[in-house]
């Protein structure tokens, strides 16, 4: 696997001490080293293992509520049990030093929000917050609720709750997309880091950004589609290479010809 050369990273770390509105869209690949598994990546990633429409689906749900719910509780203890990693943390540094920062995740976790990030999009939704699949009421997790074989029912109308993820075929909650789209359309910069860029139509974003005039840096161990249209391909793990662009920024104003890099 090809690293960043020393220019590529210099130059991204220009562009990102001159970037005074940013849009970071991160995907699976930002938790990974946190010991979260992707969802595509081969042989680990939960879709080698698992199927997706058994699983993240109406029709699944319908079909096997025990086995989906079980399967959540399970995902859920793993993001309990992990801890954000230097990617999360850069990542948290970079919004307090920038005047306009936007940070649209599909991840279903909560490590942004551990890292110290704030008004993180969960464009995909939470997996630790849930509501009733019939009426929508939001549900309040009960302990035993964790371990039991079914999920629990609404209190309200008796219908079964589910976490609240956004399962293929049904649509992203309407306010975080027009906030992301908005924002893409006005950043200087859209960083991703982590995601295939497969899963539409959040794929579509960095090229919304691209063509509203915004730099796109890409960060990921291997090549996609997204990195294959991004100005910048930082080739390598988001853990390694965010706090290595972050790292060298200072606290000073952002935005002015060579500050804002430290050393
Ligand atoms: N640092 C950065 N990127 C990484 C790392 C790492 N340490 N490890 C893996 N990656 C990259 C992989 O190379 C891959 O391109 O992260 C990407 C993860 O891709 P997916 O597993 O497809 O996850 P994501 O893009 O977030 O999936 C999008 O699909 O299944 C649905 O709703 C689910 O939100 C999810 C959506």
């Amino acid at each position: 696997m090809a690293t960043p050369t020393t220019q590529q990273l210099a130059q991204a770390r220009q562009v990102i001490a001159d970037a005074q509105r940013i849009v970071c869209l991160t995907g699976a690949g930002v938790s990974a080293e946190s010991g979260v598994a992707t969802f595509r990546d081969a042989q680990t990633g939960l879709w080698a293992k698992f199927d997706p429409l058994r699983l993240a689906s109406q029709a699944g749900f319908a079909a096997d509520p025990g086995l989906v719910w079980q399967w959540y509780m399970a995902r859920l203890g793993t993001v309990e049990q992990a801890m954000p990693n230097h990617g999360h943390l850069a990542l948290a540094r970079l919004a307090a030093l920038t005047p306009t920062f936007t940070l649209v995740t599909q991840n279903v976790d909560d490590l942004h929000e551990r890292a110290g990030s704030q008004n993180v999009l969960h464009i995909h939704g939470r997996i630790n917050h849930f509501h009733c699949n019939t009426c929508g009421t939001e549900h309040t997790l009960q302990p035993d609720e964790r371990t039991s074989e079914l999920p629990p029912t609404c209190l309200l109308c008796g219908g079964l709750v589910r976490p609240a993820v956004v399962w293929f075929g049904e649509a992203l909650p309407g306010d975080v997309v027009e906030i992301a789209w908005r924002e893409a359309e006005r950043c200087d910069l859209m960083l991703v880091v982590g995601t295939s860029g497969v899963v539409y139509p959040v794929a579509q974003l960095p090229l919304v950004a691209q063509q509203a005039g915004a730099v796109v840096i890409d960060v990921n161990p291997e090549c996609t589609p997204i990195s294959e249209i991004a100005d910048i391909f930082l080739q390598g793990s988001g853990g390694l290479i965010l706090p290595a662009l972050v790292g060298a920024l200072s606290a000073g104003p952002k935005g002015h010809p060579g500050s804002g890099l430290s050393g």
